[in-house]
């Protein structure tokens, strides 16, 4: 299959009118498009055909039980997918839709088991990204979408990972620029009334609970899931983010784990491995002679979150065999919730602690 890409003028959508129609015609005969939205790039298909669903697993070579998030362009298309809106959704709908923030319902029959992978849940986005909410709504469908990676890789950011990803797989790419929050939406499951946090993203749990009040945690959030131990949102089992070097966070004071970082960067070095160390511009001068990728500013946690998942892929493209990377929020709070969830999960859970 050829994959066809095509830029989209991310401020104006609309100017590349026959860019979306093409789009749209795609996924109405049951095709696959890769989009961008505000989080990461998604592998698109038609939510409401089982077909679609399986093509979408195919291409992304990811296991058909993981469920897949439905994406709407206005709130009124929400209704009938779902059947109940609890107050506190409702709540959460008027703070942050459109937004980086999806949320769980019981579904309706319309939606197939194929695209919630058998769950009788269906879990749906709001978009604010206006390329996407221009395809989808020249889609007239809702549109169901995964990250636009191949399973168990760094999810997108830009039009060229997808590609890398990608090409031969799908029919087209729309090319919208790069993510500006760079990691995937905070996932809510809302059924039953009260909320429990799924997924961490760049809407924080603080920011959520200033919302609804306190809500729950799902332990795969924070933690490695023991054998036999189930996540609520069911993608969280699985290995993600995954560069093929081996990845080791250090945690500590930060002097202490600048010191250990160049140390063992060194030794593994001697030993001829090809070493990287993911560093931010607060502690770059501290590696002198090393491959160091710099993630960001540590006072701005945005940057290192729009920079994570481009540096995990850099760390493919540079072969490197083993990387160390810093700690960034002893506390997990607020986007650090976010970001060490995504570093614990590509490191395997290897944490050393000084
Ligand atoms: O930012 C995002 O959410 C991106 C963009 C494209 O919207 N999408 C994304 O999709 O990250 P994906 O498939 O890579 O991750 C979806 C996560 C998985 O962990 C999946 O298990 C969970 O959402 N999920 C989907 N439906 C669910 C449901 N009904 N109940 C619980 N978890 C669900
Ligand atoms: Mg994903």
């Amino acid at each position: 299959m050829e994959t066809l890409i095509a830029k989209v003028d991310g401020e104006n959508p609309y100017n590349d009118k026959d860019v979306l129609d093409k789009a749209a015609d795609i996924i109405k005969n049951g095709g696959l498009v890769a989009f961008p939205t505000e989080t990461v790039y998604g592998l698109g298909g038609n939510a409401l055909d089982p077909d679609s669903a399986r093509r979408i697993y195919a291409a992304k070579g990811r296991p058909s039980d993981n469920p897949l998030i439905v994406h709407i362009s206005d709130i009124s298309e929400l209704k009938p997918l779902v059947k109940d809106i609890s107050p506190k959704a409702h709540m959460l709908m008027d703070a942050f839709w459109p937004g980086p923030l999806t949320l769980v319902f019981d579904k309706n029959d319309i939606v197939p088991d194929e695209t919630t992978g058998g769950l009788d849940t269906v879990a749906v986005r709001f978009p604010e990204n206006k390329t996407a909410i221009a395809f989808i709504k020249a889609c007239g469908v809702p549109v169901a979408a995964p990250s636009a990676n191949i399973s168990g890789k760094p999810s997108p950011t830009r039009a060229s990972h997808v590609a890398f990803d990608m090409d031969g797989r799908i029919d087209m790419i729309i090319d919208g620029g790069s993510c500006e929050f760079g990691l995937e939406s905070t996932i809510v499951d809302t059924t039953g009334g009260d909320c429990c946090l799924l997924r961490p993203g760049s809407i924080t749990k603080e920011m959520l609970e200033e919302t609804v009040g306190s809500i729950s945690v799902d332990k795969a959030v924070v933690s490695a899931l023991r054998e036999g131990e189930k996540p609520k949102a069911p993608g969280m089992k699985y290995t993600h983010y995954s560069p093929k070097a081996d990845i080791t966070i250090v945690r500590g004071a930060l002097d202490k784990v600048k010191r250990y970082i160049a140390q063992k960067a060194s030794e593994d070095s001697e030993n001829g491995f090809k070493t990287g160390i993911i560093a931010t511009v607060q502690t770059e001068n501290g590696y002198k002679g090393h491959t160091v990728l710099v993630i960001g500013d540590r006072t701005h946690p945005e940057t290192i979150a729009a920079n994570l998942f481009k540096m995990l892929r850099k760390c493919d493209h540079l072969g490197l065999d083993k990387v160390y990377v810093e700690y960034f929020d002893e506390e997990e709070h607020g986007l650090g919730m976010a970001i060490m969830n995504r570093l614990k999960k590509a490191a395997g859970y290897n944490i050393v602690e000084l």
